[in-house]
């Protein structure tokens, strides 16, 4: 058997399956207090394939999947979500949970709209293989459309489509980063791109961030530490807009010492962009591919937050050595051209045009909602900062709350939130929470808080 990792397991219902169910279970507003946190739950040394594995002898009756594991099948072995065994909450609850876009603004029409446009023109190629590089018409629109924003002059040849912006960041790591090469990456950090680190098996050393970003003293010191080490920094990830979980946003300043540290240690940036788009006041800053020089970065991006993450569309951009280098590692015959063909539809018609900026002033209402209701219920128990975009309020509590507690009296008042321990690779954080407007109904926001707020009063208790 394999040694098992520090986590709780789940209820068997969620193990049976656990992709499928999961993926449900994350997404779901029906479930009670979710507390995620998986990988992040080991540390460097409690990863399985340093505790050792099994041996195929170890097969019994039928066959041991477990045993056949390779190290990298264990690296990545499903590491749950997990939740405290807790009974069910007595109401139905409200989720501030998966940071996915609002279910009731799905441009629904729109998209059989444009899918009956690519069948009835185009059907022949929507279905057949379309190359690992993606749709052309697509990565031309893609090209376009960042040209026109930060003045570069790409075109089609600087993109790679991909299975998202985690499809994307997958495809990246495998194609630059040795298992004895070192990933920065962002603490507090999205959870899933810490699980595709881990699954390359490099080392992975935190950098601190703040409001504006990666801090840029400690962004120094882990680098001479990494080398100190003997380790080579190889790539920094960094989720400079809008940053899940902390929603913070790096500023020009940064963004320009983090190119020129990066550039002296021949550092590869790895931006993911996944909430550029959903940006309600601010200018957008460039990107660090922009803020380097077009060289020795590279932008991950999806159309996951901005129009449905079922999508399955993301793509990699940079200049072109990278993106040949990432083309030829796709093994997969690469992404839909059937659904690139319909999201290119979309886009030409206008469509995606028009739905971004309705779903940013959704978002910023509900945002807004939430921070409202946030003051009047929860000031006495923790602060947070004004999310400038993207989906996230991260919420830090106050010394005396008792953050164990809290998972109890939340899921006794009916209110899911995400813990701050699940966005660290240490395990720690638990002084944080992390809430989502995205999801969730704008009028049920205001009844969500009062149960935060009663729940965080008990747990201060
Ligand atoms: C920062 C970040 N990157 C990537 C992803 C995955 O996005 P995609 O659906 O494009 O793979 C998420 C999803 O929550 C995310 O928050």
């Amino acid at each position: 058997m394999l040694p098992t990792p520090n986590v709780v397991a789940p209820p068997m219902a969620i193990q049976d399956n656990p992709i499928d169910k999961l993926t449900t279970y994350y997404s779901e507003t029906s479930f009670y207090t979710v507390f995620f946190s998986g990988h992040n739950n080991m540390t460097q040394s409690q990863v399985p394939w340093e505790a050792g594995g099994s041996t195929i002898e170890e097969v019994a009756d039928g066959y041991d999947w477990e045993a056949a594991l390779s190290k990298r099948g264990q690296a990545s072995a499903w590491s749950p979500w997990w939740m405290d065994q807790l009974p069910p909450p007595p109401i139905k609850p409200i989720m501030l949970t998966g940071g996915i876009p609002d279910p009731p603004s799905l441009p629904v029409e729109g998209l059989i709209a444009a899918n009956d446009a690519v069948l009835h023109r185009d059907a022949k190629f929507a279905l057949m293989y379309g190359g690992p590089q993606g749709y052309e018409g697509l990565r031309e629109w893609l090209a376009e459309d960042i040209n026109a924003r930060e003045g570069l002059s790409l075109t089609a040849a600087n993109f790679v489509l991909t299975c998202g912006s985690a499809g994307a960041l997958s495809d990246v790591l495998t194609t630059f980063v040795d298992p004895e090469d070192a990933v920065i990456l962002e603490q507090p950090c999205y959870p899933g791109s810490t699980r595709i680190a881990r699954s390359i098996m490099c080392h992975i050393a935190g950098v601190g961030i703040d409001d504006d970003g990666i801090i840029i003293d400690d962004l120094r010191q882990v680098v001479t530490q990494l080398k100190v080490e003997g380790r080579r920094p190889k790539l920094l990830y960094t989720i400079s807009n809008f940053q899940n979980p902390n929603a913070g946003t790096m500023s020009l300043d940064r963004r320009k010492a983090v190119a020129e540290i990066c550039r002296e240690h021949g550092i590869l940036i790895a931006q993911d962009d996944a909430y550029g788009g959903i940006n309600f006041e601010t200018e957008p800053l460039p990107s660090l591919f922009s803020v380097a020089g077009g060289t020795g970065a590279i932008l991950m991006g999806t159309f996951s937050k901005t129009l449905a993450t079922g999508l399955r569309v993301g793509w990699v951009m940079g200049e072109q050595a990278v993106v040949d280098a990432v083309t030829r590692m796709r093994f997969d015959m690469g992404v839909s051209p059937w659904t690139s063909r319909v999201l290119h539809e979309f886009a030409l018609s206008g469509a995606y045009a028009k739905h971004v900026p309705a779903m940013i002033d959704i978002y910023r209402s509900k945002r807004d909602v939430m921070l409202s209701a946030m003051d009047e219920r929860c000031s006495s128990f923790g602060t947070w900062s004004t999310p400038k975009g993207g989906f996230f309020v991260w919420m830090k509590l106050n010394d005396g709350i008792d953050t164990k507690k809290l998972r109890y009296t939340a899921n006794e008042e009916a209110v899911g939130y995400v813990g701050g321990e699940a966005f660290f690779a240490d395990g720690t954080g638990a002084e944080y929470i992390r809430l989502c407007y995205s999801n969730v109904a704008e009028t049920d926001i205001p009844e969500a808080i009062r149960r935060l707020g009663r729940a965080l009063e008990k747990a201060a208790s």
